[in-house]
C-alpha cells in the first residue's frame, strides 16, 4: 500500500498532537499540585450550625497580629456576614492575612471575592477554606456563582478593606447579630413577586 507523503505527514502531526494533548492533561491534574477537595476534613451538620462555635455566630475573628479569621455561612440567599443589606458586610484592615471559612446552612453556593482569586463551591456539610492578603483599602464585591433557587442572582454582599486607623473590631462583634431567618422570609417573598 502506498501511502502519499503528504498524508503521512499529517499522520504523524495527529499522532504528536495528540500525545502532546494527553502529556498536557496529565501534567495540569497532577503535576502543578491541584487537587480535588479532600475527604478527610471534617464535616459539619449544616441543620446545626446554631450548635457549631465557628458558625452559631458569624463573625470576623483577630487571631494575630494582622491576622484575620472570618466565619460566613451562607444561606438562601446571602452571605451573614457579608450581605450588608441583610445583615452586614464584612470589614477587615489592610496590611491584613484573612482566612475566610464558608459553609452553607441549606443548599450549594459559591463565595467568590470579585477581582480575587478567592472562589470557592460552598457545600452544606463541608466547610470551604481559603486565605487571602489585603495590602490597601479597597472593596470587593462578593458572589454566589452556583445557581442556588429562585432568588440566586440576588445573593451577594461586600467586603471593605478599610485603613488600620478606622478598622474596629470590637464595632464589628456588637454588630453581628445577623437577622438571616427573617431576611429568609423577606427574600422569599420579593422572590415570589418577581415571578
Ligand atoms: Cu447562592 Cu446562588
Amino acid at each position: 500500500m502506498n501511502i502519499h507523503t503528504y498524508e503521512k505527514v499529517w499522520l504523524v502531526a495527529a499522532m504528536v498532537l495528540i500525545v502532546g494533548f494527553i502529556g498536557t492533561i496529565a501534567y495540569g491534574s497532577t503535576g502543578v499540585g491541584i487537587a480535588m477537595i479532600s475527604d478527610d476534613e471534617e464535616t459539619i451538620d449544616p441543620n446545626a450550625l446554631d450548635e457549631d462555635e465557628r458558625f452559631a455566630d458569624p463573625r470576623v475573628e483577630e487571631v494575630g497580629e494582622n491576622e484575620y479569621e472570618v466565619y460566613v455561612v451562607a444561606y438562601q440567599y446571602g452571605f451573614d456576614p457579608g450581605s450588608e443589606h441583610i445583615t452586614e458586610p464584612i470589614v477587615v484592615p489592610e496590611n491584613s492575612e484573612v482566612t475566610f471559612y464558608v459553609t452553607s446552612e441549606d443548599v450549594i453556593h459559591s463565595f467568590s471575592l470579585v477581582g480575587t482569586n478567592v472562589n470557592t463551591m460552598v457545600v452544606p456539610g463541608e466547610v470551604s477554606t481559603m486565605t487571602a492578603e489585603f495590602d490597601e483599602p479597597a472593596e470587593y464585591g462578593i458572589l454566589c456563582n452556583e445557581y442556588c433557587g429562585s432568588g440566586h442572582h440576588s445573593m451577594e454582599g461586600m467586603l471593605y478593606v478599610v485603613p488600620e486607623d478606622e478598622f474596629d473590631i470590637d464595632d464589628q462583634e456588637d454588630e453581628s447579630e445577623g437577622d438571616r431567618d427573617e431576611a429568609d422570609q423577606n427574600n422569599g417573598e420579593s422572590a415570589g413577586e418577581d415571578e
